[in-house]
């Protein structure tokens, strides 16, 4: 399948940051599909720079709710009403700041692809867990409690993100990586049946130029979410250009 290298800004860039670096990714990738999830506030700037193009626009979370009494927060609707169609769920960074459990992250998946957006699911354990060789069940648990009916017939996504190896510099090694990607294609083809062999599984965490070669190369790698390394075009074009051929 055709790899998607994704962008989470995060919370970073001005307006006119994230309209540049817009700017330095319209003409996409030749061998990847390319997302970019800006910060909210940016997202209409950025869907403007980027309309009609190859390059497709996500947000970072939506709410569980479609509209009501829920200040801060911003529903699945209003996300594709400008533009965006796909949106990152359950990072781990919202995990651990909004403490969003599993449960939270299934009912704004299942609020997102009422909505017509594509869910991006994170799943990834801590440095502890995985000293304590539970990488794969915590996962596997992730997986099942994220992810809800109708995600794999309406395309959705997966990312295994370890916490530990987001913007350290430090990544599993690539038998690591290729372990969980196989663990989370068993349980979602045992879920979802054949159909779950399209579904793609991204890597993320300290993805850069210089690993995302031996990244791609593996089975069951079917892209990246790439955080810091997404905020310098050349960096995340160089990223793209890193799907074999
Ligand atoms: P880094 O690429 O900065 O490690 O971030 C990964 C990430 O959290 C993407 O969602």
């Amino acid at each position: 399948m055709r790899p998607l290298v994704a962008g989470n800004w995060k919370m970073h860039g001005t307006l006119r940051e994230a309209q540049a670096l817009a700017e330095g990714l319209r003409g996409g990738a030749e061998r990847a599909d390319l997302l970019v999830c800006p910060p909210f506030v940016h997202l209409q700037a950025v869907e403007a720079v980027l309309r009609g193009g190859p390059v497709a626009v996500g947000a970072q979370d939506c709410h569980a709710k479609a509209k009501g009494a829920h200040t801060g927060d911003v529903s699945a609707d209003m996300l594709r009403d400008v533009g965006a169609t796909h949106v990152i769920l359950g990072h781990s960074e919202r995990r651990a700041d909004h403490g969003e459990t599993d449960a939270v992250v299934h009912a704004k998946a299942g609020a997102a692809l009422a909505a017509g957006l594509t869910p991006v699911i994170c799943v990834g354990e801590t440095e502890a867990q995985r000293l304590a060789g539970e990488a794969e069940s915590v996962v596997t648990e992730q997986l099942a409690g994220s992810i809800p009916d109708g995600f794999v017939a309406a395309g959705g996504i997966v990312a295994y993100e370890p916490v530990w190896a987001i913007g350290t510099g430090r990544t599993p090694t690539e038998a690591e990586v290729a372990a969980i990607h196989a663990t989370m294609r068993k349980a979602l083809v045992g879920r979802f049946g054949e159909a779950a062999k399209a579904t793609r599984l991204l890597y993320g965490g300290s993805v850069k130029p210089s690993n995302a070669a031996g990244l791609f190369a593996l089975p069951d790698v079917d892209g990246a979410l790439v955080g810091g390394a997404s905020l310098v075009a050349a960096d995340f074009l160089a990223i793209a250009a890193a799907v074999p051929a």
